[in-house]
């Protein structure tokens, strides 16, 4: 019983966790890729994991997820993700960051 409870929840948090993953490469593929795959005016590449370290010195996700709503330099607002909700944005930035280490970091401030 115990070891079918142990399974369920490990299973249940794998979901989770893969909903979330693919949550985040569906945005990204539909509107932050045209700028964040070439990395066009500056924006930090995905999978740079230099240009993301280097933001996270001053800043944190709550800052980065205002920022892409409200629209930052040259990033329009919303990344032109416009049916996109706060948690759509996180999933993407995850996404870009292509690292835990990364992702914990930002969330820690
Ligand atoms: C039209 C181009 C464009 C699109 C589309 C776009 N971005 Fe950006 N993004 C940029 C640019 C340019 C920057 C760098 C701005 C700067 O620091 O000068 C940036 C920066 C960022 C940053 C760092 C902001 C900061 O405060 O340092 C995050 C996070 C981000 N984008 C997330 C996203 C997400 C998520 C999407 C998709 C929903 C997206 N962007 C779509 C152009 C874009």
């Amino acid at each position: 019983m115990y070891f079918h409870l142990i399974l369920y929840s490990t299973i249940l948090g794998m979901m989770s966790f893969m909903a979330a993953a693919q949550q985040g490469v569906e945005v990204y593929e539909k509107a932050c890729h045209t700028c964040h795959a070439a990395g066009v005016n500056g924006a930090p590449k995905k999978g740079d994991r230099i240009s993301w370290r280097k933001r996270l010195e001053k800043k944190s996700m709550p800052v980065f997820i205002e920022h892409v709503q409200k629209g930052f330099k040259a990033m329009p607002p919303q990344g032109r993700c416009f049916d996109c909700s706060a948690q759509d944005i996180q999933a993407a930035i995850e996404w870009m960051m292509q690292d835990d280490k990364l992702f914990k970091k930002a969330n820690q401030a």
